[in-house]
């Protein structure tokens, strides 16, 4: 069921049961992040591996001093100016969070979200919400209650619909198990307005030269993201690409992921122009949903172009990248 009652979700969490609630990035797949048995339905629904571990949503930083977590210094900087926003912190974990909230490691990701509706919702809870993105594992993650109805509906009791998200790319993920902080995710807050707030940090992309590695460090347990093929389409994605390997395929069987340009040799209708004022936002907004359109037409090949890579482009290239790495 879709609905806008807030009530009505409150009442199916408090029962242990599953919804999906609408923020600024994606929508979530929600469950009261202390039942055990609830949050294990999440990896059931999404198929998710389990050693795979869940952000908690809240709504103030109080809350989370309440269960116990210790905030680095350096986190409050950046929540006192992005919080509720796109942006995930992982911490040290606290006794009061159950292992199978963070797949058994020593660290949790927690995150304020800013949407009107679920900062309401999560206003009336005394208890964390855990959600992934509300997409089957590896697929591209929904950006509206239809998207979530349409994958997972089925299985879910109640989908709170707040509309479109605003933002449309995941949170960004910062860690801080580490002396400098690490960013795990580039996402909807971009490095460069974090490293104003607080210098310089590291990212896990510097450390290690393949996009689906594992994490180099005993600290990082699972780098958000890291399995190799991620925001899948069914037809086969083609990131960075020259405008001649367009020959390999029919032109009129071509779809196309661009910026602001329109390819004169590729129908208008398989194109998915994202921001023709080339405004990075605005094609982050746009970009699940367009990835879930051209994957609904009649065509052969998905090309995707590479976005300029700083601001919310790293995210964007980021998320082509994953869905061009061919399934194994
Ligand atoms: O914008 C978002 O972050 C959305 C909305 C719903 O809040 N959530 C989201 O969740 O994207 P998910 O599960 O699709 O991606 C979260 C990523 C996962 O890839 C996971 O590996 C990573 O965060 N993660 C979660 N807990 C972690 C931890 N303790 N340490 C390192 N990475 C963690
Ligand atoms: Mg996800």
């Amino acid at each position: 069921m879709i609905g806008t009652d807030i009530n009505t979700a409150i009442n199916f969490l408090k029962q242990g049961e599953l919804v999906a609630i609408p923020t600024e990035t994606v929508y979530g797949l929600a469950a009261n992040a202390f039942d055990e048995n609830a949050v294990l339905k999440i990896y059931h629904v999404k198929n998710r591996p389990q050693f795979n571990p869940l952000i908690i949503h809240t709504n103030s930083i109080e809350k989370l001093k309440s269960w116990d977590l210790v905030l680095p210094e350096k986190m409050l900087l950046l929540a006192a100016k992005f919080s509720p926003g796109p942006l995930t912190f992982v911490i040290k974990k606290s006794n009061t969070i159950p292992d199978i909230v963070t797949a058994g490691t020593d660290a949790v990701a927690v995150r304020i979200p800013n949407h009107k509706l679920t900062l309401e919702l999560l206003s009336k809870l005394d208890f964390p919400l855990a959600a992934p993105s509300a997409n089957p594992s590896g697929f591209v993650s929904p950006t509206k209650a239809s998207h979530v109805f349409e994958q997972l509906g089925e299985h879910i009791p109640y989908i709170l619909d707040g509309g479109d998200c605003e933002v449309g790319v995941e949170s960004t993920i910062i860690s801080f198990l580490d002396e400098t902080p690490t960013i795990l995710r580039f996402g909807g807050l971009s490095l460069e307005a974090i490293e104003l707030v607080i210098g310089k940090v590291n990212t896990i992309f510097s450390q290690q030269s393949t996009v689906d590695s594992r994490p180099l460090t005993v600290n990082q347990p699972i780098a958000p993201g890291m399995l190799s093929r991620h925001y899948a389409t069914k037809h086969k994605l083609i990131f960075d690409f020259k405008e001649t390997d367009f020959n390999q395929y029919h032109h009129d069987r071509i779809g196309m992921i661009s910026y602001s340009k329109n390819y004169t040799s590729i129908p208008i209708s398989n194109q998915m122009i994202l921001s023709p004022e080339r405004k990075l936002a605005e094609a982050a907004r746009k970009l699940f949903s367009a990835m879930r359109e051209i994957d609904e037409k009649d065509i052969d090949v998905i090309f995707a172009e590479k976005f300029p890579d700083l601001d919310l482009g790293r995210a964007i290239n980021d998320r082509l990248k994953r869905a061009s790495v061919e399934s194994k």
